[in-house]
């Protein structure tokens, strides 16, 4: 099996896990683990430590990436690509467009589940890390273009049936959508603040596609301990507003 994996053990009531990715070695306080086993292995195999601890070995997913893959910033969360994944029925047969890349790791939740899609990014070495992430994930249907994406939009001969948009660039890029968009595509802008928002409402009601809305996905956990069960008491930290409209 090629890396990354995933090794996880259970140890003292307590699960760790590892992202390892074309390391020989990997050294933990429960032992030296020889990653060269790994190529006579598959999921679910163990692989044992020097101290005889064992690891089983797992397939990485998209929230694997979302953990363990390197950032260039804030990468989208995954409580927010599930609204996005939700509202507009991403499936196997879309066509998505995406923009900016940033980490990749929106690209790469959305690349497992479409047929394609495309994402932009302004900054080379932004760019050459989400390549990176991109290729780790071992997904080919992801294609990274280097470009401004309210330059590059107006260029398209491709149509989209999803289009995320995840820079402060969408206020320009808007406008150009409707050229764009296959006639009931979904187009999603993220937005960080209401003001940013409010311009992005003000830009979609320009070009009046049917129906819009803009959330904000409050997620909480919810904490069992021995005193009780009850709601997480760590901070919920405000991420961003999701506007999707349809076209
Ligand atoms: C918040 S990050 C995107 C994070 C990404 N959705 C993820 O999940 O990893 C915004 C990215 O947009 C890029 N960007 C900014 N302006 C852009 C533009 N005009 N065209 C393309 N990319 C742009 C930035 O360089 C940055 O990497």
């Amino acid at each position: 099996m090629e890396s990354p994996v995933i090794l996880k053990i259970l140890h003292n009531g307590k699960t760790k896990e590892y992202f390892v990715n074309k390391q020989d070695k990997l050294h933990t306080d429960l032992g030296i683990l020889h990653l060269e086993e790994l190529k006579t292995k598959s999921y679910g195999d163990k692989i044992i430590s020097h101290l005889g601890h064992e690891f089983t070995i797992q397939k990485p997913r998209a929230p694997d990436f979302f953990k363990y893959a390197k950032r260039t910033g804030a990468p989208m969360v995954p409580k927010d690509i599930g609204v996005i994944i939700a509202n507009t029925g991403l499936c196997s047969t879309d066509i998505v467009l995406d923009a900016g890349t940033g980490s990749g790791i929106l690209a790469i939740y959305l690349g497992s589940i479409a047929k394609k899609v495309v994402t932009y990014e302004i900054r080379d070495e932004f760019m050459e890390n989400a390549r990176q992430n991109v290729e780790l994930s071992g997904l080919l249907n992801i294609e990274l273009r280097k470009g401004d994406i309210a330059v590059e939009i107006q260029g398209l001969d491709e149509r989209f049936d999803v289009i995320t948009l995840d820079t402060a660039a969408a206020k320009e890029v808007i406008r150009h959508i409707p050229g764009i968009i296959y006639p009931g595509g979904f187009a999603v802008i993220y937005s960080p603040f209401f003001e940013h928002a409010k311009e992005i409402r003000c830009e979609l009601h320009k070009i009046n596609p049917g129906e819009v809305i803009t959330l904000e996905n409050i997620e909480r956990e919810i904490s069992f301990g021995e005193r009780g069960t009850r709601p997480s008491t760590a901070r919920v930290g405000h991420t961003g507003f999701i506007t999707i409209a349809r076209f």
